[in-house]
């Protein structure tokens, strides 16, 4: 299975159908909505609106990288405050750390063929230090820009490696993933940090516009495994369809490259695949 990383290496991107079987992608859909069912929102509405409660907002995400947060689509609140639908039809994700904290999350992040994939990938020197459960509803599911995952875990060298797990089937209409085969040898545009004064901010390298129209969409069936390369541009559409698009992310990191005290995502006891 060198092919793997052959074109891997080739394209910055890895697709691999059947990677989790069904009841693998069911028991985490099952488990994020028994997380969301013991998530009280009730009086803590505003930290979400973050036009009127940018600091409080900014604390919930900067502390996010080590436990399990909830985060809203954009349009999921009225004016007066109130969700437009119910809670679990209302957010955009769950993040940062489930898969390490909760077991279901643990065992689907750290599974046979998971541990088989980073081998074959020559990973056994990364860590995992990013989860996300992306429910990108009908209707509602918004777009995710273009941008590369080194941004976000910035390491020097660079390092990020990112796995994207269909656990529904992913087209264009529900909003799956789209990228640029070999795009992945660019140059990193910017990463984010934490800003001195608080808050966040980007530090920018380089102004190159990404190059949006080589795009090609990866339509992929529940239970595949699109492994991204930290350097490849790639963005998703918003769900104009009647059907949710769930994904679950996990992105690595080497554990011998240096990781900035200011990037946005802070936590510490990281463990490999
Ligand atoms: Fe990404």
């Amino acid at each position: 299975m060198s092919n793997r990383l052959d074109q891997f290496n080739r394209d910055g991107y890895l697709i691999i159908e059947r990677f989790n079987t069904d009841a693998e992608c069911d028991s985490l859909m099952e488990r994020a909505e028994t997380l969301v069912s013991n998530f009280h929102l009730k009086g803590k509405a505003t930290v979400f609106q973050t036009s009127e409660q940018e600091r409080t907002s900014d604390d919930y995400f900067l502390n996010s990288g080590g436990n399990i947060s909830y985060f809203f689509e954009k349009d999921a609140f009225d004016i007066c405050g109130e969700l437009k639908r119910d809670l679990f039809h209302s957010l955009n994700k769950i993040g940062h750390a489930m898969h390490d904290l909760d077991l279901v999350y643990n065992a689907f992040s750290r599974s046979p063929q998971m541990k088989k994939l980073a081998n074959d990938l020559k990973l056994s020197d990364n860590v995992l230090i990013q989860s996300m459960h992306i429910f990108k509803h009908a209707e509602i599911g918004g777009v995710v820009d273009v941008h590369q995952d080194s941004t976000f875990l910035f390491t020097e060298p660079l390092s990020c490696v990112g796995f994207w797990f269909a656990l529904e089937d992913a087209t264009v209409d529900n909003g799956c993933l789209w990228t640029e085969p070999g795009g992945h040898k660019t140059l990193l545009r910017k990463r984010f940090k934490r800003r001195d004064a608080g808050g966040t901010e980007f530090e920018v390298f380089d102004e190159t516009p990404y190059p949006t129209a080589d795009m090609i969409p990866l339509e992929v069936q529940k239970g595949t495994c699109i492994v991204l390369d930290g350097l490849v541009p790639h963005m998703s559409r918003p769900n104009t369809s009647s059907r949710s698009r769930q994904a679950y992310t996990l992105h690595s990191i080497s554990n011998s490259a240096n990781y900035p005290t200011d990037n946005w995502l802070q936590r510490s006891d990281l463990r490999p695949i």
